[in-house]
């Protein structure tokens, strides 16, 4: 049995690992951490996890809980992850880090975007971008992953035979998002509170969303030029799904069958990637809870656009069942193992 600690065991994706991983034969989840709820029993602030009901949060002291476990989880705010992912790392653990601190390859353009020092640069450049669609091989031999944020595993994932079967220009690349309000995590906040979110729906982050680097980090490598991206975010009232609505001016003659085919081709061997048939596009609650994305897509000749319809839910395919599916590669399990049963449809 594989021993894997849980660092931010009490937001969103931590939960939602706890929920995953209770389907994993291989893994013992052995410790939890939560400042705030320390010393509680998860199964009294999440009754629906009652197969950890011997399992009490406790707080993050590093050099207590690095002996209780081989494989760390860190689903911790930004900034505040860097030192831990640090430290579990170079005393020879295997960490998959859900946070964005280990995503972006480039310490400047970090430092940059999330206006804060990246402080452990020679453990940056250790990280693997945890997409296993893209970067499988590398990901098996890593000790450090860095899961992808939610957008841009959407994005990516939408993007990707396009660009790399040159089937669209990489030029004015628009990806339209829109969320569902757990993408914020449990923090308190009046823009997420009931009453705003509730029969509203917005765009925020306009041209500075911090997934802005990191989608055209992938794009531009899939692509091997430098490529820019426009990404509009929306919040929508729904708990958990994003839908990423994606446009690409076509670069040659071709219709939306063959580019179905095309993309059927390049995810053949993909558990998690379901590209659609014809004239069908994913509804967020088709993919709830599971660890799938499922893809639409449509070329628009009347303007030369291809169209693709990516669907994720943000805390699974976004987040936890992402870092699950790393966690098997890293550790040589069957990919799927703990994530073929876990959709919450409807
Ligand atoms: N939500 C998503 O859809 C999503 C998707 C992809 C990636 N992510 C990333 O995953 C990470 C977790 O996201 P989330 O949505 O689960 O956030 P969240 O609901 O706000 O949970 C944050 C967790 O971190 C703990 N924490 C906060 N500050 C801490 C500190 N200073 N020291 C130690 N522990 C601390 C919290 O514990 P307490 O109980 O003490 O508050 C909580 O367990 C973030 O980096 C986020 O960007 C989120």
């Amino acid at each position: 049995m594989l021993r894997v600690a849980i660092c931010g065991a009490s937001g969103y994706v931590g939960v939602e690992l706890l929920r995953i991983l209770s389907y994993h034969p291989q893994v013992k989840v052995t410790v939890i951490t939560s400042e705030r709820s320390a010393e509680k029993r998860v199964v009294d602030l999440f009754p629906h996890l009652r197969k950890y009901a011997h399992l009490n949060y406790e707080a993050l002291h590093k050099e207590i809980i690095i002996q209780k476990a081989d494989l760390f989880f860190m689903a911790l705010p930004h900034t505040v992850s860097q030192e831990a992912v640090d430290f579990f790392f170079k005393n020879g653990k295997k960490v998959v880090d859900l946070s964005a601190d280990y995503r972006i390859a480039d310490h400047s353009i970090y430092e940059e975007w999330y206006e804060a020092p990246h402080n452990y640069r020679e453990t940056l450049k250790k990280a693997v971008y945890g997409l296993p669609e893209i970067h499988r091989g590398r990901i098996k031999k890593a000790d450090l992953v860095a899961n992808p944020g939610c957008y841009p595993t959407g994005a990516i994932l939408g993007l990707y035979p396009a660009i790399k079967e040159g089937i669209i220009d990489v030029e004015g690349i628009i990806v339209d998002s829109k969320s569902g309000t757990s993408g914020a995590g449990r923090r308190a906040e009046v823009a997420l509170s009931y009453c705003e979110v509730n029969e509203g729906f917005k765009a925020y982050g306009i041209a500075v969303h911090r997934h802005v680097p990191e989608i055209e980090q992938e794009i531009t490598r899939i692509a091997k030029k430098e490529v820019k991206v426009n990404f509009t975010p929306h919040l929508v009232p729904m708990d958990r799904g994003i839908i990423s609505t994606i446009y690409g001016k076509i670069s040659k003659e071709i219709d939306t069958r063959d580019v179905i085919a095309i993309y059927k081709d390049s995810y053949k061997k993909e558990p998690f990637v379901n590209v659609l048939e014809e004239n069908n596009f994913p509804n967020a609650k088709g993919i709830r809870g599971s660890n799938y994305c499922a893809i639409g897509l449509c070329v628009n000749k009347r303007t030369d656009t291809l169209i693709m319809v990516s669907a994720i839910d943000n805390l699974v395919k976004g987040a936890s069942g992402q870092a699950v599916q790393n966690m098997n590669v890293m550790m040589g399990f069957k990919e799927t193992t703990g994530l073929e049963q876990i959709a919450l449809f409807p």
